[in-house]
C-alpha cells in the first residue's frame, strides 16, 4: 500500500498543468486530495474525472491572495475533512517582463500568490501537523529562484524566498 494512501493531501491550484497532474497522481495513490483553485470549471472537472474513476476528491474555490479567503477555506476544509497530512503550495503566477514594466498591481499578486499565501496556509495547517507530529509540507518553487533568467526577475525573488524557506525548515 502507498504511504500516502488514505492521507489528506491539499494541493493550492490543483486543477491546472502542474497541480492537476500532482492531484492525479496523489489520487491514484490513494490519498484524499484536496483541490483548491480559482478557476471553477478546471475545479469541477478535474475534482468530477477523479471521483469517476473511484478516487477520492474534494474541491473548494479558494482565491490564495486573499489571506481571510484561506483562513476561512481552511477552517472549512477542517470540519469537513480533518487533519491535512500534506500542504502542497503549488499554486502561483508569473508575469514575464522586464521589471520596470511591471505593473504595481502585478507585483502585489506576485507576491500575495507566490509568497505570502505559502507563509498563511502553512499557518493554517502547521498547528494539527505539530500536534500531532506527523505532516509535510511541499513547495514548488523553480530553478528560477537559484539561477538568474531572462523577463523572470520578479517572479525569481519570490521563488529564491521558496527554496530558501524550505531549506532552512
Ligand atoms: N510551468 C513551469 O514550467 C514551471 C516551472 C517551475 C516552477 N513552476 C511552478 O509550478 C507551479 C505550477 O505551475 P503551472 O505552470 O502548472 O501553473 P499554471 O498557471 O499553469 O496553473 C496554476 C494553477 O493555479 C491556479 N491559481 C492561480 N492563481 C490562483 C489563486 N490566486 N488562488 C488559487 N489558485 C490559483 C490556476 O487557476 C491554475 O489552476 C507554480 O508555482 C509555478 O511557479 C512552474
Amino acid at each position: 500500500m502507498s504511504i500516502i494512501a488514505n492521507k489528506n493531501v491539499l494541493i493550492t491550484g490543483g486543477a491546472f498543468r502542474i497541480g492537476k497532474k500532482l492531484t492525479y497522481l496523489m489520487a491514484i495513490e490513494g490519498a484524499h486530495v484536496v483541490i483548491w483553485d480559482i478557476n471553477r470549471k478546471h475545479l469541477d472537472e478535474v475534482t468530477n474525472a477523479i471521483k469517476k474513476r473511484g478516487y477520492t476528491a474534494t474541491g473548494y474555490y479558494c482565491d490564495v491572495s486573499d489571506k481571510k479567503q484561506i483562513e476561512d477555506t481552511a477552517q472549512k476544509v477542517k470540519e469537513e475533512i480533518g487533519k491535512i497530512d500534506i500542504l502542497v503550495n503549488n499554486a502561483g503566477v508569473v508575469f514575464g517582463k522586464s521589471y520596470w514594466e511591471y505593473s504595481d498591481e502585478e507585483i502585489q499578486k506576485t507576491i500575495k500568490i507566490n509568497l505570502m499565501a505559502h507563509l498563511c496556509t502553512i499557518k493554517a495547517f502547521l498547528p494539527e501537523m505539530r500536534l500531532a507530529n506527523s505532516g509535510h509540507i511541499v513547495t514548488i518553487a523553480s530553478a528560477a529562484g537559484i539561477t538568474g533568467v531572462a523577463n523572470l526577475s520578479e517572479y525569481a525573488t519570490y521563488k529564491f524566498e521558496n527554496l530558501d524557506n524550505c531549506l532552512r525548515e
